[in-house]
C-alpha cells in the first residue's frame, strides 16, 4: 500500500481532534483512500500541553522549514489559525509542490484568489471543506454535485459557537459569559473568541461562500456584519414573546444583477426550520436554479467534526496521488 507522509501545521483542539479521526478510523481510511496515511512530522511549540492522544516527541518541530521542505512529505495541513504565518507557510508548502489543506477560514477568506492561484500555478490540490461549517460537506456539494447549477440564495447558521451561547441563553437561561466559557471549554471558538461573537468568523465563512458559490470576491471586512455581544436576556425574551429564537444568520441572496450579502442577529419564527438548531450545530438553506431549495444540517464546529472534513480532504488528495 503506498504511503503518504502528511505534515500537520498546528496541534490545537482540531489539530488533536483531526489527529484523533485518523487514529480512530485508520483501518477503513486506508481501504476508501488506497493509502497508508500519517502525520510524520508536527509544527507545535508547547509539545507538553495535556492532550488525550499519544504522539511521540520526534515527531514535533518549531522550525516549519521541517514540514515545509521535507520531501517524503507530500500533504501539508494547515491548522494553525488566524491569517499569518499560515497563509505564507500554506504557499510555501504549494509552491514546494505539497498539497494543502486546511480548517482555516480566516486564511481562506483573506487571501483566497492567491491561494487558489498559487494552487492551479504549482499543479497542487488546494482543499479547505473544514473551512465553511466544520462538518458539514457543504463545499464539496456546490462544487460537484451541485455544479450544474446558478445559486440563487445561501442563507444559515455558520457559526457554532455563538449558536451554541444563543441556544444556552434561551433553554437554559445562562448569562452570556458563562455559556461564552462552556463554548470555549468544548473546543468550539476561536482562539479570540471577539471573531466569533462580532460576525468575523461567520463573514470568514460567507465571503468563502461567495467565491465558491457566486464566483465573487467580496474581502470578509466588506461584508456587513453584527455579531451577538449586545444580546442580552430582554432581547431574548423579547424573541420569545414574539414566538421566535435569536439566530446569527448569515445570507447571500441574488438581486438584480448583483447579490446582497450580510452577518446579522435575527428573530427566527419558532416554527421555522432553523429556529430548532440547538447548540454547535450549524445549518445551512441553499437555493439552486435546478435543484430548488435544499438544506444542510450538522456540526459546525468541535474536534471531531471539523476533523472529519480534514481527513476527509486528505483522503481525496491521497486517492488522487
Ligand atoms: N469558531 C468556529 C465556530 C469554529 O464556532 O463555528 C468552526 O469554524
Amino acid at each position: 500500500m503506498k504511503k503518504v507522509n502528511v505534515g500537520l501545521l498546528g496541534f490545537g483542539n482540531i489539530g488533536v481532534g483531526s489527529y484523533k479521526v485518523l487514529e480512530m478510523n485508520r483501518k477503513r481510511i486506508a481501504e476508501v483512500s488506497g493509502a497508508d496515511i500519517e502525520f510524520t512530522k508536527i509544527l507545535e511549540k508547547d509539545v507538553h500541553r495535556k492532550r488525550d492522544v499519544s504522539v511521540s516527541l520526534d515527531r514535533f518541530t518549531q522550525d516549519p522549514d521541517v514540514i515545509l521542505k521535507d520531501p517524503s512529505i507530500s500533504i501539508v495541513v494547515e491548522l494553525l489559525g488566524g491569517i499569518e504565518p499560515a497563509s505564507g507557510f500554506m504557499l510555501a508548502a504549494m509552491k514546494n509542490g505539497k498539497h494543502v489543506v486546511t480548517a482555516n477560514k480566516a486564511a481562506v477568506a483573506a487571501n483566497y484568489d492567491e491561494l487558489t492561484n498559487t494552487a492551479k500555478a504549482g499543479g497542487v490540490m488546494f482543499r479547505f471543506e473544514a473551512s465553511v461549517c466544520g462538518g458539514i460537506p457543504l463545499l464539496n456539494a456546490l462544487t460537484t454535485a451541485l455544479a450544474a447549477n446558478e445559486y440563487e440564495e445561501i442563507l444559515g447558521i455558520l457559526n457554532g459557537t455563538t449558536n451554541y451561547i444563543l441556544t444556552q441563553m434561551t433553554e437554559n437561561g445562562l448569562a452570556y459569559e458563562e455559556a461564552l466559557k462552556a463554548a470555549q471549554d468544548k473546543g468550539f471558538a476561536e482562539a479570540d473568541p471577539t471573531a466569533d461573537v462580532e460576525g468575523i468568523d461567520a463573514a470568514n465563512k460567507l465571503s468563502i461562500l461567495l467565491s465558491v458559490a457566486f464566483g465573487m470576491r467580496v474581502p470578509p471586512e466588506q461584508i456587513p456584519a453584527e455579531g451577538i455581544s449586545k444580546i442580552t436576556k430582554t432581547d431574548i425574551d423579547r424573541a420569545k414573546a414574539e414566538g421566535a429564537k435569536i439566530k446569527l444568520i448569515a445570507s447571500a441572496k441574488k438581486s438584480g444583477n448583483g447579490v446582497v450579502y450580510s452577518v446579522k442577529p435575527t428573530f427566527i419564527p419558532e416554527d421555522h426550520p432553523l429556529a430548532g438548531v440547538g447548540d454547535e450545530f450549524n445549518a445551512v438553506f441553499v437555493k439552486g436554479n435546478a435543484v430548488d431549495e435544499l438544506m444542510f444540517y450538522g456540526k459546525g464546529a468541535g474536534p471531531l467534526p471539523t476533523g472529519s472534513a480534514v481527513i476527509g480532504d486528505v483522503v481525496e488528495i491521497a486517492k488522487a496521488l
